[in-house]
C-alpha cells in the first residue's frame, strides 16, 4: 500500500534520531528544487529559500529537546512545516505537469518523489499524536513499498543524469534499476497478500533479499558519489544530490535492521499470537 493510502503510516518510530533526519532531509529537498528551477522564478525560489531557512531553524531547535513533551510540541510544529512544503511540491509539481516552468531541471516525476518523502515524515510526526497501525504486518510491507520505490526512482534519475559516455557507470545503473524495479513489484505483491495477516516465512526470505540488493545499491552510490566529488566521472548531478540518495538509502538499510528485529521475535503462526 502507497504511504498517500489514508491509513498506511511508516514502521518507523517516531524517535528524535529519525525525526532530525528527516529535518535534515526535507531542508535539503528545498535546496534541491532551488537549484532545478528556471532562474526567472524568482518568487517560487524565494519560497524554496524560506523552506531552506525554516528546517534548518528546526534542525537547531530539536538539538535543545528536554522531554518526551517538549518532544511532542516539536513535533506539532514541524508537522506543519512539513504539510506546507508538501502542498509547496505538489504546486511544483503541478506547474511541471502543465508544462508552466519551461527551462526547469526538474523531472516532474522527481518533484512528485520528493512530496512523498514530505507525506512519509508527516505521517512519521502524525504517530505521535495519532498512534500505531493495527496491524504491524501492514506498516512493514507498506514500508518496503515506500523505500523500494523510492530506491528504484533514485536509480531511474541517475541513469538519466549520467552523460551518455559514462557507459559503465550507466550500465551498473540500469542493471540495478532492473532489480530494484523487480523488488518493488514483488514488495506490491506481498503488500496487498499480507494486508491484515501476518509475517510469513516468504516475507523474512525477502526482507533479506532487500538487505542484500540494498547493500549492494549502497556500495554502487558510495562510488558514484566519490566518482562525482572527485569530477572523475561526467554527469549533471549535484553533488549534494549523490550524498543525499546516498543517505536515503544507508536510512533504508536502518530500517531493514528495525524489521528484522521486529520479525525475529514476531509471532511466527496464527496460534501464536
Ligand atoms: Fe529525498
Ligand atoms: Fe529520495
Amino acid at each position: 500500500m502507497d504511504i498517500f493510502c489514508r491509513d498506511v503510516k511508516p514502521f518507523a518510530p517516531p524517535t528524535l534520531t529519525e525525526i532530525r533526519y528527516w529535518l535534515a532531509i526535507i531542508k535539503e529537498h528545498a535546496l534541491l528544487i532551488r537549484l532545478g528551477l528556471p532562474c526567472d522564478q524568482t518568487e517560487l525560489s524565494a519560497e524554496a529559500q524560506q523552506y531552506i531557512d525554516v528546517f534548518a531553524d528546526l534542525e537547531r531547535r530539536s538539538s535543545h529537546l528536554g522531554d518526551d513533551r517538549e518532544l511532542f510540541c516539536f513535533a506539532g510544529v514541524a508537522s506543519v512545516a512539513a504539510k506546507r512544503i508538501f502542498v509547496f511540491k505538489r504546486r511544483i509539481l503541478h506547474c511541471l505537469l502543465e508544462c508552466r516552468l519551461p527551462g526547469s531541471c526538474l523531472y516532474p516525476l522527481f518533484v512528485d518523489h520528493l512530496s512523498r518523502e514530505a507525506m512519509y515524515f508527516v505521517k512519521l510526526l502524525g504517530k505521535l499524536r495519532y498512534g500505531y497501525m493495527r496491524c504491524p504486518v501492514d506498516a512493514i510491507v507498506s514500508e518496503n513499498v515506500f523505500w523500494l520505490r523510492i530506491m528504484t526512482d533514485h536509480l531511474a534519475f541517475i541513469r538519466g543524469m549520467i552523460d551518455p559516455s559514462e557507459r559503465i557507470l550507466g550500465e551498473q545503473a540500469a542493471s540495478l534499476g532492473l532489480t530494484f524495479e523487480r523488488l518493488t513489484l514483488r514488495a506490491r505483491d506481498l503488500s496487498t497478500m499480507l494486508w491484515h495477516y501476518r509475517p510469513t516465512d516468504e516475507l523474512v526470505r525477502f526482507q533479506r533479499e532487500l538487505v542484500q540488493s540494498t547493500t549492494e545499491l549502497r556500495q554502487f552510490l558510495i562510488a558514484a558519489e566519490t566518482l562525482i566529488k572527485q569530477c572523475s566521472a561526467v554527469s549533471t548531478i549535484h553533488p549534494a544530490l549523490a550524498g543525499h540518495y546516498r543517505r536515503e538509502t544507508e536510512h533504508f538499510l536502518v530500517i531493514l535492521e528495525m524489521i528484522r528485529e521486529y520479525l525475529s521475535c514476531a509471532p511466527s503462526s496464527p496460534g501464536d499470537e
